[in-house]
């Protein structure tokens, strides 16, 4: 479904990723791991057309996606969440995932944004009463808004920016079980970035891990968990997350 080759990323000198490619296939997912700065939130703007790639193609359905703008992506079946939540906030949180629908689909069809937005809030479990206010929502409700939004684009590939941010363990096992059950329910292929490995790592097909912009690291979980580049890159920052992940992949 999604082809990457050679993608490069350069900010002046600053080489932010440098030639990773990588393959989806259709319904899987597909976890993206890496510390702070390995480039993870780069490859998402790439791919959701934020800003161009500095070299390299991105072939999505067959078609060349590389540097067009967002809308078009998205029109396309490419939807994104944000490693930060901004919603409009003078907007309910219906109108926000209606909104994304409106727009992201391309139908420009206020039935089918409405509709698109009742579904995608019963999805991830927020109200679908047209009242409820964003100002009410926590750390855990604002990366449900997030989702909301990217499925009400009605998205082939659904890229997942850091959902377990700012979440409690409960929460977080939450959020990994609804990103499951959107694949498995909506049949939406995703790629879900995190830095947190345990729990990313009992959900996704396969793993993906990155350092410094360069891909080190690819393969299942239990393989790539136990990958000694992995554990050194990890080593000191996240070593227990490290050592709990590749326990948990073992089971
Ligand atoms: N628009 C930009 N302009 C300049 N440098 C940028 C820009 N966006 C990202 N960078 C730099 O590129 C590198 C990769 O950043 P990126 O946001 O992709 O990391 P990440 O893997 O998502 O990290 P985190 O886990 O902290 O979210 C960082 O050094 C960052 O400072
Ligand atoms: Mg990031």
């Amino acid at each position: 479904m999604l082809v990457v080759n050679g993608l490069v990323k350069r900010f002046g000198g600053f080489t932010a990723v440098n030639n990773v490619s990588f393959e989806v296939e259709q319904g899987e997912i597909l976890g993206l791991i890496g510390p702070n700065g390995s480039g993870k939130s780069t490859i998402f703007n790439m791919l959701s057309g934020t800003f161009p790639p500095s070299a390299g193609t991105i072939t999505f359905d067959g078609s060349e996606i590389a540097g067009l703008p967002p809308h078009k992506i998205i029109n396309r079946g490419i939807g994104r969440t944000f490693q930060i939540p901004r919603p409009f906030r003078r907007l309910t949180i219906f109108e926000n995932v209606a909104l994304a629908g409106y727009y992201g689909q391309g139908s420009h069809s206020l039935a089918k944004a409405n509709d698109a937005a009742e579904k995608a809030l019963t999805m991830v479990g927020l109200p679908t009463d047209r009242q409820a206010s964003v100002d009410g929502l926590g750390a855990a409700g604002l990366k449900k808004l997030e989702l909301a939004k990217a499925i009400a684009t009605g998205p082939k590939l659904l890229l997942a920016d850091e959902s377990l941010g700012g979440l409690d363990e409960t929460e977080m096992d939450q959020a990994a079980d609804m990103l499951r059950k959107i694949r498995d329910e909506l049949g939406i292929t995703i790629i879900w970035v995190e830095h947190i490995m345990g729990v990313l790592m009992r959900v996704v097909d396969r793993v993906m891990v990155l350092d410094h912009g360069e891909k080190i690291s690819e393969g299942l979980p239990s393989a790539v968990s136990s990958d000694p580049r992995v554990v050194e890159v990890y080593l000191g920052t996240d070593a227990h997350a490290t050592q709990a992940a590749a326990a948990e992949a073992r089971r």
